[in-house]
């Protein structure tokens, strides 16, 4: 899917998906973006968070995102992708890049070294560092981070990212160590999960870095702190963000002590961009028999994340002549649009008994991992961006 063409941002602007839906009377589901929304939660991170702020593209990469926070002053981005890169670059010519993706080619460290400037490399493994090696040569400025792993006791995330990377601790020592030895500069990272819902897990990995770096005998002047940090949504309703930062600055003082802490840097994705996306969808279909609807979005689409991870079910509500359907409910199947008979929501969903098909669906709180996610299967799913005031969050 190319990052770009997804992104058709409409002018003029309406007050919110209800407008959108009165005005405009979508056919295909498109996502309502409320740049507002946006800045003020990047507002939260910058002005609160005890460090340098990045943003993980991969939760959004549409234009209208990108271009929003570069224009409220965000310089420094968490990139998966040399295409990722692409479009940062071509909205800020001077972004500064965190390769994050402990995972990459020769070709791909390649292009994000020469062609975008790209100086910080996540490692998880000793062939990946010697592979960077050989590519930067002697550029004694690159930034090698040593993402860790800790075992995962419990669920404290609604996705749990210890099972594909990061370097366990014994590990992490040796990269240090020859990341050390061979003259770049060694950084820390790690990623919780996911929608972490318990601000202590920060403590902990910040408690293992410290440990890591002490027994590697390696300094490190920089902690990146990961993602993680959640959004509300109705069956996950976390502990204010800034319960976190402050956990994490007392945990980077307490561990490494006053006044030797390291550079502090996250990179959210969902936690900042979560509440400034819905999506608008409309019904195709009411099964007069039954309890079935069928939409023009689903899980191929816009509400992937929904059938990976049921927790992160989103808020929804039904619009119809431009207001929301208010009066009894009950529990409706919801499949998607495709002939594919997986494309169904995981859960039923409590919508009004009188739903006519034309009414229409809305799914808040899909700023994260909803437009990243959709693919166009069945040739769906190629959404409009409509920019809105308000968005809906349940
Ligand atoms: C390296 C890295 N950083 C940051 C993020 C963003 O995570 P979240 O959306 O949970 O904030 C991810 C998500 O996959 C990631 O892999």
């Amino acid at each position: 899917m190319a990052l770009t063409a997804l992104n058709v941002v409409s002018d003029p602007y309406y007050a919110d998906a209800k407008a959108v839906a009165a005005a405009m009377q979508p056919e295909e589901a498109v996502f309502c973006f409320s740049a507002e929304r946006l800045r003020e939660r990047l507002a939260i991170f910058t002005q609160r968070f005890p460090g340098t702020v990045s943003y993980a593209v991969k939760s959004n990469p549409s234009r209208e995102v990108v271009t929003t926070l570069s224009e409220a002053g965000l310089t420094h981005w968490d990139v998966a992708s040399v295409h990722e890169m692409a479009l940062v670059h071509s909205v800020q010519p001077s972004a500064h890049f965190h390769y994050h993706n402990p995972v990459k080619s020769r070709r791909e460290i390649h292009n994000a070294y020469h062609k975008y400037g790209c100086r910080r490399f996540a490692v998880d493994a000793r062939e990946e560092v010697a592979k960077i090696a050989e590519i930067v040569g002697e550029d004694r400025t690159v930034e090698m981070a040593v993402r860790l792993v800790l075992p995962r006791d419990r669920a404290t995330s609604a996705h749990d990212f210890s099972t594909k990377f990061g370097a366990p601790e014994h590990i992490a020592i040796e990269l240090l160590q020859d990341i050390q030895r061979r003259g770049f500069v060694p950084v820390m990272t790690f990623h919780p999960g996911s929608q972490s819902r318990d601000p202590n897990v920060y403590v902990r990995h910040i408690e293992a870095a410290h440990r890591i770096a002490k027994t590697a005998g390696v300094h490190i002047g920089k902690l990146n702190v990961g993602g993680g940090f959640p959004a509300s949504y109705p069956l996950s309703k976390p502990a204010p963000l800034d319960s976190f930062f402050t956990l994490i600055a007392e945990a980077t003082t307490h561990y490494f002590g006053k006044g030797l802490e390291p550079a502090l840097e996250c990179e959210p994705g969902r936690g900042l961009v979560a509440n400034c996306m819905s999506l608008l969808t409309r019904i195709k279909l009411v099964c007069s028999d039954g309890d079935d609807i069928f939409l023009n979005d689903g899980v191929y689409g816009g509400l992937m994340e929904f059938m990976q991870v049921p927790e992160l079910q989103p808020p929804y509500r039904v619009i119809r002549d431009g207001k929301v359907l208010e009066g009894p409910a009950k529990p409706w199947k919801v499949f998607g649009p495709t002939c594919d008979p997986l494309d169904v929501l995981p859960a039923k969903l409590d919508l009004p008994i009188n739903l006519r098909d034309e009414d229409f669906v809305e799914f808040g709180t899909l700023g994260a991992y909803g437009i990243a996610t959709s693919t166009l299967f069945n040739g769906y799913g190629n959404h409009a961006v409509i920019a809105v005031g308000e968005v809906y969050n349940g």
